[in-house]
């Protein structure tokens, strides 16, 4: 059964945790740094952005399967949003966070607040280059540099040996990935297939924003890119052909709006005319006032 914490104050919040369970929670880098003694045992870090669902829960869960201890870092980072109402929106609920992290069996919890991240006089931020101004990066632009930027910080905080990510996110993933290899950054990247609920719409902190009619037409997102899965395991290889498809069944709902649909290389996001093995189809869908992503990977048929 899920434990609750109550937490009314950052203070209690460390003492309840403290004397209640083992994960120890820390809100600022020095004691992050000093907590965990990174000598003593491998190390793997979920970094998120709260709101925690099954998504996350199984990046935790394989880091504790490859590590000995795993540190959760939640920080809803605002430079990757690059609009202002969807960093207001962004769900949050720190109480049951911690519940579930508890329930998990999480060793530690990074908290740092903005001024931690991003004190006065911050002014270095990693550009993700060409990878980061496909897709998302064109409807978000800046938004990479902003995910890469605090990553590569969390990465430097926490000194982890492997990082876990989630494949729906997979451009993030890809340019994580890059940004590991071009600063020479010593961790390993591991990328976690994508959670979906049992009616298939992929977990996202962002889907409590629909409503049930938004939820029904959010369905068709995951039944298009399956249905184009099924195609190219039939033979299909055109990349028009797929993607019209996909486009297709989308739209056959007036609530979505499709930002983007793609079928690119899924290293570099660079378009194809042809799918092969490793192509991924990838879209972005705003239903009603939530923005949806989501994708498929192709695979050897
Ligand atoms: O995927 C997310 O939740 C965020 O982009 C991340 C990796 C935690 C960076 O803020």
């Amino acid at each position: 059964m899920m434990k609750k914490v109550s937490i009314s104050s950052p203070a209690f919040c460390q003492m309840c945790l403290s004397s209640w369970e083992q994960m120890e929670i820390f809100r600022d880098v020095a004691e992050l740094r000093e907590g965990i003694d990174r000598s003593k045992f491998s190390l793997g870090l979920v970094p998120t952005m709260g709101f925690l669902h099954h998504g996350h829960l199984s990046l935790i869960r394989t880091s504790k399967e490859q590590n000995k201890k795993t540190v959760v870092s939640i920080f809803v980072n605002p430079t990757q949003f690059n609009n202002s109402e969807d960093l207001d929106t962004y769900p949050r609920d720190l109480e049951s966070d911690i519940a579930l992290l508890v329930e998990e069996g999480v060793d530690f919890l990074f908290l740092p607040n903005t001024i931690q991240i991003y004190p006065e006089g911050f002014e270095t931020e990693i550009n993700t280059g060409s990878v980061g101004e496909r897709l998302e990066g064109v409807h978000r632009p800046g938004h990479f540099n902003g995910v890469s930027t605090v990553v590569c910080k969390l990465l430097n905080m926490c000194a982890p040996e492997k990082v876990y990510f989630g494949q729906k996110d997979a451009q993030q993933c890809s340019v994580v990935m890059n940004m590991v290899r071009d600063l020479n950054i010593d961790v390993e990247v591991v990328v976690c297939p994508t959670v979906r609920d049992s009616d298939g719409l992929a977990l996202s902190s962002r889907n409590i924003h629909l409503s049930e009619k938004e939820r029904e037409s959010a369905l068709l997102i995951n039944r298009a890119l399956y249905h184009a899965l099924n195609e190219w395991d039939k033979g299909q290889s055109d990349a028009a052909v797929l993607k019209n498809t996909v486009e297709q069944k989308i739209l056959s709902n007036s609530l979505n709006k499709l930002e983007y649909i793609s079928l690119a290389n899924e290293m570099d996001f660079i378009e194809q005319a042809q799918a092969m093995p490793g192509s991924i189809i990838s879209v972005a869908v705003v239903v009603g006032k939530t923005r949806l992503i989501d994708n498929v990977v192709l695979k050897w048929r």
